[in-house]
Formats: structure tokens, sequence, C-alpha cells
């Protein structure tokens, strides 16, 4: 215990995530063969964000756009991000229901803190990203619903009822990272009618939905993303939305994310984000303008980069299953995550995923996540691969690396 440190900073947890990936980063820069298949990030030699983008972000430069944008964001990207919502998912926020914040993460945060009292219910799915780590923040209690193979580690509507009269905010994140998979419409609706049917009977502060949709744009060709409110019209009220060109046109570095709200809730956010200061650059923010009000190009940009989604994929799923039956994966459905059971305990003698990670990482260059860093304790061997900073000529040698590395 730091005496100087308040009891949340005492506590703050680092990310799992980052200390691996910092490992990870050290060996490579030590000249091993490593696949980085850790940070959910996009390495910009094997994924470019659309190079118009980045036309438009030198433009606004050249024009002298360096002063303080306003605290929502600029009124044109408002408006053209408020258009393209609601032609995409069928959610009509309006303008003045776009928040705009320098990447997902303040608007996550700001979202937790326009709900959540001190000792308020916090519920999540689990395996999932982060969540852990905003239950503390928030001084929360925490309600996790744990997903199975079964439900494609998806929490259940069923889940949800169990726990739904101490829930004050439940946060979905479809599709789901770590795991790659998504709900369906029916699922998604069953989950959505819990939160109507409490909602009509509670005296109290009504149930509210944040919906993390940061990789919503990317699916695989089979699977169609759904959006609360396009299930459950009524779920309007209670739904708070949320979305980033972080994933969807792989500028994890640019910080430009945003809220969609029912625009009688905007003031207090639009407050707290200026109170951070977390706008997103000038410069960003008038291109991602240009780029959010041409369709056709956002369109023709998702499908190549679903394309290269689907070709690591399916690398990695065919060598994958058939490599060790005591390897499985869950088929992909959207992301940039492919989950994978190494259940390798017997083979190598191991008694932990920790165990498992250090194995596959020094025998076989292969860096990966245990599902332990997303708040899933089994130690029953399923980690998330991640695609966005490895090329296809990596994934072949890491493959071979592995089915050596196993056949010793
Ligand atoms: C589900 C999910 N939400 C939000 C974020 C944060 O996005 P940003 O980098 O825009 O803050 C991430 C990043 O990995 C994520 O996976």
């Amino acid at each position: 215990m730091e005496e100087r440190l308040s009891q949340m900073a005492n506590n703050m947890e680092r990310s799992r995530i980052l200390s691996i990936a910092a490992e990870v980063r050290a060996m490579i820069a030590d000249g091993q063969q490593v696949a980085p298949y850790t940070v959910g990030d996009f390495s910009p030699a094997h994924f470019e964000v659309p190079p118009r983008f980045i036309e438009l972000m030198h433009e606004a430069l050249d024009d002298g756009q360096t002063n303080y944008p306003p605290a929502a964001g600029l009124p044109e990207l408002r408006s053209a991000l408020a258009d393209w919502m609601k032609h995409r998912f069928g959610l009509d926020v309006g303008v003045n229901g776009i928040i705009v914040g320098s990447g997902a993460r303040p608007v996550l945060y700001a979202a937790f803190r326009l709900f959540l009292e001190t000792g308020d219910g916090l519920a999540h799915g689990v395996p999932a990203w982060n969540n852990h780590y905003y239950v503390h923040l928030n001084d929360a209690v925490d309600i996790p619903l744990v997903g199975t193979v079964e439900s494609r580690f998806l929490p259940t509507a069923a889940q949800l009822k169990e726990r739904i009269s101490e829930t004050r905010v439940l946060i979905l994140n479809s599709p789901l990272n770590p795991t790659g998979t998504c709900f369906t419409s029916e699922e998604l609706g069953a989950i959505c009618d819990v939160i109507l049917e409490e909602n009509a009977k509670r005296n109290g502060k009504p149930v509210m939905l944040i919906y993390d949709q940061v990789y919503s744009t990317m699916t695989a060709p089979e699977i169609e993303h759904v959006h609360p409110v396009q299930v459950r019209p009524k779920m309007f009220e209670y739904t708070v939305t949320l979305d980033a060109v972080s994933k969807s046109l792989t500028g994890t570095g640019l910080r430009l994310g945003w809220m969609a709200l029912p625009p009688s809730l905007a003031a207090p956010v639009i407050a707290l984000i200026g109170h951070m200061g977390a706008w997103p650059a000038r410069p960003i923010q008038k291109a991602a303008a240009g780029i959010y009000s041409d369709f056709e190009l956002l369109e023709n940009y998702f499908d190549e980069l679903d394309e290269k989604i689907a070709v690591r994929m399916e690398i990695l799923k065919t060598k994958l299953s058939k490599m060790h039956p005591m390897i499985e994966i869950i088929q992909p459905q959207g992301g940039i995550y492919l989950t994978v059971r190494f259940n390798l305990f017997e083979k190598i003698g191991a008694t932990s995923n920790e165990e498992i990670r250090q194995w596959l990482l020094n025998e076989a260059g292969i860096a990966v996540v245990p599902f332990q860093a997303f708040g899933l304790e089994d130690e029953s061997g399923w980690f998330r691969i991640s695609i966005g900073a490895v090329g296809l000529d990596d994934i072949h040698a890491s493959m071979k690396r592995l089915e050596a590395a196993l056949n010793c």
C-alpha cells in the first residue's frame, strides 16, 4: 500500500495484455522469431487506413486546423456519423446524439460515469475486454455472466435474467473481443427483452445498456452485425452505442471514437469529455468527417478489409484444426480474433494456461493471450489469437514452428 495514493490508484491493475505484448516486443527486438498474435492492434505494414483519410488529414493541417475543436466534436463530423449510423444500423440519434472522443475508451469511460454510482451493479460477459478494470474504476459491484463454448462465450438472456434485479448497467460487445463471436438477432433480442421487462416494472433507475460495437463492420460473409435498436426499437431510450475508427479503419493510433445516445442524455457526456480534454485532434476530425460522408468509399474499404481478415483466419483455422487432436477452435464470426483451445496440459506436462502460453512462446515463437486476461479464471486452455499485426508469411512460419514443436 503506497500511502500517498488513493485507494483507487493503489488497487489499479495493469493491463495483462499490454504486459504480455511488452515481453513479446522485447523478444522480437532481441532477434527471436515470434509471431505477435497478442495485441488487438494493426501493423500499418499489413493493414493500411484508407489513403484518402491520410490525404484529408494533410489538407486539414495545410488549412491551419490547429485550434481547439468544440467539446462534442466538429459539427460536420457529428452530422456525418449520425447519418452513417442511421444508414448502416438504423440507429437515428441525430447530430445532437453523437459525441466524439479520442478513441472508444474516453467515451466508454464517460458512458459508465453517466449511470453508475458507487455500489451499483455492472453486468458484463466473461471473457471480455477490460470490463473488470472498469468495475474497479467505477467502484461498481461486479456481475460477471460467464460464457460457455455452447454460447460461443457470449452472455445469454437466461444468465442476465438471474441477475437483472441487481443490474444497473449491462455492457455488451459484439463482435466480441476476445472470442471473435457475434450475437444473432434472436440472442440479442432475448437479452433486450429481459431489460425491457425489468424496466417496465422497476421503480428505481432503469437498466442501461452500453453496446460496444467497435468491430461491427468486420464480419465474416455469412454474419450480419445486429444492433439492439434494430431488434427491439424500444431499446432506444436505454442504449448507449460506442464505435471508433480504431478497428473499423485500422487507425488505432489516430484516436477517434464516438458515442451515440439519446440526445437528452448528451450534455453531461460533453462536459466530461471536455473536463478530460479527451478530444481527437482537429485534423483527424476534419478527415473523418470527409470519410464518413462517403458511404461508397467506406463500404469498399470494409469489404477489402474483411477479405484480408478472412484469408488470415482461413490459414489459421485450417492449420490449427488439423495439427493436433487437443487443439480446437471456435468458428470466427467477426473482429480480428480467433478463439483457440491449446489443451496441451498432458502433452507438455503443464498445469496452467500461463505454462502453456510460455511453452507456445518459447518452443514455437507463438505469442497469444490466455483468457485469464479477459476475466475467465478457468485453467482450461483457451486463448485469443489476434491477426492485426501479422502478415501471411508470419502465419505460415509460425504454424510450421508449432507443428515441429508438437512433434518433438
Ligand atoms: C471491445 C473494445 N472496445 C473498445 C476498445 C478501445 O478502443 P480504442 O482504441 O478506440 O480506445 C477496444 C480495443 O481493443 C475493444 O476491443
